[in-house]
């Protein structure tokens, strides 16, 4: 599918990404993209095609939301723009730098360097408290935080008051915002963040929701995040529906209502 665009709309952080090849050379830079993009699963009677040519470019300093039925490709798609996973066909840039051609060590450090990601069940280690989960990552490769950006993470999340605290002492929203601080800690260029709110109450949920949008807004972050609540994606600049492994709609500026008529567009 392709949207009618000039290549200005591209840099108006309200217009639509870019999904074909002509529109990717055209975006000028991006913050990372998907091209031509295949991932089959398994072989024979179990082979399962998760993404079926995706083409899609993710613009620097916005919030990008990816919704679509449950199997639709969003968490493989997720996985392949951040080097967790390998991809079938076509390449994944991170910036510039196309994933496929580095080896395993270079893979890591680009990981570690430019890459931030947030899972659905937070994965903070229990028996460190929240600024040792939020500084592991960069303690585990003898890297300095920068204090004055650890610090303004550290308040945008609203933690400092329970910094001292473990996991099992804050709620789930607090839990999951240190998940967020320890994603945005090293300074990553982009953020993925995989149903970041799917295990909160909606209070929680909003919580994070505020801070992944402020992270965008205040600190000129890239996120980009899959959800399935229609609230969650109208904090997002943009949403990018997929059904069965293919990029079908785009809605920019999107109300939870807005969302909820597209999506049941998709599923009739
Ligand atoms: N490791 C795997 N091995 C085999 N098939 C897989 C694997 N991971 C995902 N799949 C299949 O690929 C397809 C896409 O899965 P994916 O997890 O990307 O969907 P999703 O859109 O994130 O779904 P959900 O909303 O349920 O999380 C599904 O059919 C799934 O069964
Ligand atoms: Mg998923």
């Amino acid at each position: 599918m392709t949207f009618p665009l000039t290549t200005s709309a591209y840099r108006d952080l309200t217009g639509p990404a870019p999904t074909t090849d002509d529109e990717i050379r055209s975006a000028g830079p991006l913050a990372a993209r998907a091209v031509g993009v295949t991932k089959v699963y398994g072989t024979g009677d179990a082979r399962v095609s998760a993404l079926d040519g995706v083409t899609l470019g993710i613009p620097g300093g916005r919030f990008t939301a990816i919704m679509g039925p449950s199997g639709s490709g969003k968490s493989t798609l997720m996985h392949c723009l951040a080097g967790l996973d390998s991809v079938t066909g076509g390449e994944v840039f991170v910036g510039d730098v196309e994933l496929t051609r580095l080896d395993d060590r270079r893979l890591t450090r680009l990981r570690r360097d430019r890459i931030g990601f947030v899972f659905q069940s937070f994965n903070l280690i229990p028996t460190l408290t929240a600024l040792e989960n939020i500084t592991l990552p960069m303690d585990i490769a003898g890297v300095r935080p920068d204090q004055a950006w650890l610090d303004a993470v550290i308040d945008t999340v609203g933690l400092r008051p329970r910094l001292r605290h473990r996991p099992s002492e804050l709620s789930g929203g607090q839990q999951q915002r240190v998940a967020c601080a320890r994603a945005l800690a090293s300074k990553p260029e982009i953020i993925f963040a995989d149903e970041p709110t799917g295990n909160l109450d909606s209070r929680s949920g909003a919580e994070v929701l505020s801070f992944l949008r402020n992270s965008v807004r205040e600190m000129g972050q890239t996120v980009v995040m899959v959800t399935h609540d229609p609230v969650a994606a109208s904090y997002a600049d943009l949403v990018v529906f997929l059904a069965d492994g293919r990029i079908v709609d785009q809605l920019a500026a999107p109300t939870a209502q807005g969302v909820l008529e597209r999506m049941k567009g998709l599923d009739r």
